[in-house]
């Protein structure tokens, strides 16, 4: 979508994946979805290095609403989950330097069936502006392909970052009507559901990759990184190859339980920057050898991100030995940087083949910038 917004992919945290549908705050008073969760994360997000490192979206997702529309047929936030409401939600957020998000669907329902858009559209885009939100999430349950086509038009003219999930789309309409919109499953805590996403985004990506950019971009779904299932290799390679999908960064983790080291992932400057980059060009899947899956990305200044996934679930650290066309990176003299920072800067140069270890379900994460004898621009 062409609106001047999500340049480069959206990067923020949404509540979906670790929180779900906990309604029930007096069993899950910490888990819920409430104004207090929403506060408090953004408290942190402020406070901790998010918003600086970029992560600048807050969003809700599914079950904030009461069950029935207002007499005068408006949407309204659940009473006792949000009792300030959802405008002086935005405000806090707004104060906190972060932007507002909110899903809805555009069918009769949502997912979890609570009020939908649908014959509402102008009351509900509205009160939406109303509130002063800056992101939409508009997801597709009970909506036809049609009406979605509909959906997005109306939702269109908010002019506001818009995600839309989980249906399968014509990409291409989608992506003149969209920022961001989910090609595939739902995520879960685990690394079978993480490989199991990045397997179709490789399988798929012919047809997908065409329609990544600045405005428009596919989407993998949350970071799980910082929750229950995924362990530290694990969590790098998630952060890895949706540094390479140029896939926004949404992150769906509890921020006040973030244990260090994951935090660490998140906040990794380095690979932050391979997913911002200005070129906007989401990588591919360039081989699979022996289980070793390789993601390449090609970077603003001649410069590539090189991610190597290793899928077998046991045993040591894979030994690797790759050539430039197998990594699909032209033959010339790099520095290789472990975006990582376990290894130092070292040279390759245009003649010898690239050698690494993997650990089981790990990545080893590389910028290859080109040595400035070769006269290539690079960052200093
Ligand atoms: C769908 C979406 C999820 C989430 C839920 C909410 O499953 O794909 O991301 O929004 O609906 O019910």
């Amino acid at each position: 979508l062409d609106n001047g917004l999500a340049l480069t992919p959206p990067m923020g945290w949404l509540t979906w994946q670790r929180y779900r549908c906990k309604v029930d705050c007096n069993t899950y008073p910490d888990d819920c979805i409430s104004e207090q969760l929403i506060r408090r994360t953004a408290d942190i997000m402020a406070e901790e290095g998010y918003l600086e490192a970029g992560y600048n979206y807050i969003a809700i997702d599914d079950c904030w609403l009461e069950k029935q529309r207002s007499p005068d047929g408006k949407l309204v936030a659940d009473r006792d989950r949000f009792p300030h409401g959802m405008k002086q939600l935005a405000k806090y957020v707004h104060h906190r330097g972060l932007k507002f998000g909110i899903y809805e669907d555009y069918g009769n329902t949502t997912c979890a069936l609570y009020p939908g858009v649908m014959g509402h559209e102008q009351t509900d885009v509205d009160t939406l502006l109303g509130w002063d939100v800056d992101y939409i999430k508009l997801d597709g349950c009970a909506a036809t392909p049609d009406d979605m086509k509909t959906g997005i038009n109306f939702i269109l003219e908010p002019r506001k970052p818009i995600s839309l999930s989980p249906c399968e789309p014509d990409y291409g309409a989608i992506a003149e009507h969209c920022n961001l919109w989910r090609n595939w499953d739902d995520i879960d805590d685990s690394w079978a559901s993480v490989s199991k996403i990045m397997n179709w985004f490789g399988d798929n990506q012919q047809r997908i990759q065409q329609y990544a950019g600045p405005g428009h971009w596919n989407d993998p779904d949350m970071l799980v990184i910082g929750n229950y299932g995924l362990s530290l290799d694990q969590a790098r390679a998630q952060m890895a190859v949706w540094a390479v999908l140029a896939a926004p960064l949404l992150m769906s983790a509890d921020l006040a339980r973030m244990r260090p080291e994951f935090k660490e992932i998140l906040l990794n400057r380095d690979i932050i920057a391979v997913n911002q980059d200005s070129l906007g060009k989401q990588g591919l899947r360039v081989s699979m050898k022996a289980k070793q899956h390789v993601w390449t990305r090609e970077l603003s200044g001649d410069s590539y991100a090189v991610a190597i996934v290793n899928h077998i679930e046991g045993g040591p650290p894979q030994f690797s030995s790759l050539t430039f066309s197998e990594m699909a990176v032209p033959a010339r003299s790099y520095t290789v940087q472990d975006l990582y920072h376990e290894e130092e800067d070292w040279i390759l140069f245009a003649n010898q083949n690239f050698t690494t270890r993997v650990n089981p379900t790990g990545v080893k994460f590389y910028q290859f910038v080109p040595l400035p004898s070769e006269e290539r621009t690079r960052k200093s």
